[in-house]
C-alpha cells in the first residue's frame, strides 16, 4: 500500500474512532455469519445424522404413500422406506412396474412388510379415483408420505410454443397431485400427532428455467407450499420438507451415467433419507423447510447462495437449454430419417 494512502487511512481512524469500529463491527459480523452457515452447511451434510425414521413409525406397523413409485426416485423411496420397516403404498400408472416394485420390497424385506398398489393418472383430474384414493388413505395409519411424482417438458421450449395440453398436465401432476394427496393424508398424521411429508422439488424452481418456464413455475410453488405447510403443522409433530434436487439419473433427466454431480436415484433416496429434518446445502439461505441432501447438490446450492448473482445462472440455464432443444431436435430428425 502507498504511504501516503496508509498515513491517511491512520489518520481517518485517529480522527473517527465511531464510524472506524463500527464498519470493523460490520465486517466481523459478515465474517462471523458466513464461517457459522459453512460450518452449519458441512456438519448437516456430510457429519450429522438426521431424524430417525422410527419418529414416524417405522417397524411400528406405519405406512409410507411414495406417488410416481413405479420408476426413478419414488421407486428408491419405496424400496428404501420398506426396508426400514414401513408398509408401502405404491401409486402410479403403470400396474406391471408397480407390482415388480412390490415385488422386490417383499424379497428385500422377507414379506416383513405389507405392500398395496392405487393405480391413478394424476393428469386427468379424476375425481372419483382422487376419492378412492382419499377412502384407501383414511383406514392406512400413514407416517411418510412421498410427493413425488412429477412431469416436465418433453424437451426445453419457448412458453409461447408449449402446447397447452402439456402446461395443464404439469400443472395437474407437480402441483394438483401434491395439493391434494397432502390434503387426504394430513388429518391423520395431525390426528396422530406424527408424520413425515417430502415434497420432490428440483433446481429449477430455485433458479428459474428459461424454456421450461411452467415446469420451473411448478417446482417453485412446491418450495413455498412446503414453508407454509411446515410452519402450520411444525407443532404437532409434524415434518415437511422440500426436496431441493438437481440431476438424478433416471428416465425423466434423460440421463444414463452417474458422475458427482448425477446420483443413481438409490445414493440420491440415501441421502434424502439419512438427512430428515436438515437443511443440508440449503441452511440458512431463508428457505424453511427445504433440504439440498445430496453432497455436491448441496455444495453447488450453497456456492449459488455464496456467489448470488442469481440472473447469470438463469442466463447460463437459458443457453444450456437452448442447446439442448437443438441437440433434441436434431435426435429427432435422424430418427424421423430412419423410419
Ligand atoms: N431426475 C432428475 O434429475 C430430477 C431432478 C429434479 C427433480 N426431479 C423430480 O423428482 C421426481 C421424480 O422424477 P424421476 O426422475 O424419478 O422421474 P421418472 O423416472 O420419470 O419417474 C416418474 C414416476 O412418476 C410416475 N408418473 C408419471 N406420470 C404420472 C401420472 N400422470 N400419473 C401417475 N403417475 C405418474 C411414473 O410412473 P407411471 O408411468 O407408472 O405412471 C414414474 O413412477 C419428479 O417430481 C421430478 O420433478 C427429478
Amino acid at each position: 500500500m502507498d504511504a501516503a494512502l496508509k498515513i491517511w487511512l491512520l489518520d481517518q481512524v485517529n480522527n473517527c474512532p465511531w464510524p472506524c469500529t463500527l464498519l470493523l463491527f460490520l465486517g466481523a459480523l459478515t465474517f462471523a455469519r458466513f464461517t457459522f452457515k459453512t460450518l452449519v452447511v458441512f456438519l448437516q451434510t456430510f457429519i450429522l445424522p438426521g431424524t430417525s425414521l422410527k419418529k414416524f413409525g417405522a417397524k411400528k406397523g406405519a405406512w409410507a404413500v411414495v406417488t410416481g413409485a413405479s420408476d426413478g426416485i419414488g421407486r428408491e423411496f419405496a424400496i428404501q422406506l420398506g426396508s426400514s420397516g414401513f408398509n408401502i403404498l405404491l401409486v402410479a400408472r403403470n400396474s406391471k412396474m408397480l407390482n415388480d416394485v412390490a415385488a422386490e420390497i417383499a424379497a428385500k424385506t422377507k414379506s416383513a412388510v405389507e405392500t398395496r398398489i392405487y393405480l391413478i393418472d394424476f393428469a386427468q383430474d379424476d375425481k372419483s379415483k382422487y376419492e378412492g384414493l382419499k377412502v384407501l388413505l383414511q383406514h392406512l395409519d400413514v407416517g411418510v408420505l412421498v410427493n413425488n411424482v412429477g412431469k416436465s417438458h418433453t424437451m426445453p421450449t419457448y412458453f409461447a410454443e408449449t402446447e397447452e395440453q402439456e402446461n395443464a398436465d404439469i400443472v395437474a401432476i407437480n402441483v394438483n397431485a401434491t395439493i391434494r394427496v397432502t390434503h387426504a393424508v394430513l388429518p391423520g398424521m395431525i390426528q396422530r400427532k406424527r408424520g413425515l411429508i417430502l415434497n420432490l422439488g428440483s433446481f429449477a424452481g430455485l433458479v428459474p428455467s428459461p424454456m421450461l418456464a411452467t415446469y420451473s413455475g411448478t417446482k417453485a410453488f412446491l418450495a413455498t407450499f412446503t414453508s407454509a405447510l411446515a410452519e402450520e403443522v411444525r407443532s404437532q409433530g409434524i415434518v415437511v420438507q422440500h426436496l431441493n434436487t438437481y440431476f438424478v439419473v433416471s428416465k425423466m433427466s434423460n440421463i444414463r451415467r452417474t458422475s458427482a454431480l448425477v446420483p443413481t436415484p438409490a445414493s440420491y433416496v440415501h441421502a434424502c433419507l439419512s438427512k430428515i429434518g436438515f437443511s443440508g446445502g440449503a441452511a440458512l439461505t431463508g428457505r424453511p423447510g427445504t433440504l439440498t441432501a445430496f453432497w455436491t447438490h448441496a455444495v453447488v446450492d450453497y456456492a449459488m447462495h455464496v456467489i448470488g448473482w442469481k440472473s447469470r445462472f438463469i442466463t447460463y440455464t437459458h443457453s444450456l437449454h437452448k442447446d439442448i432443444r437443438k441437440r433434441a431436435l436434431r435426435k429427432l430428425e435422424r430418427e424421423a430419417k430412419k423410419v
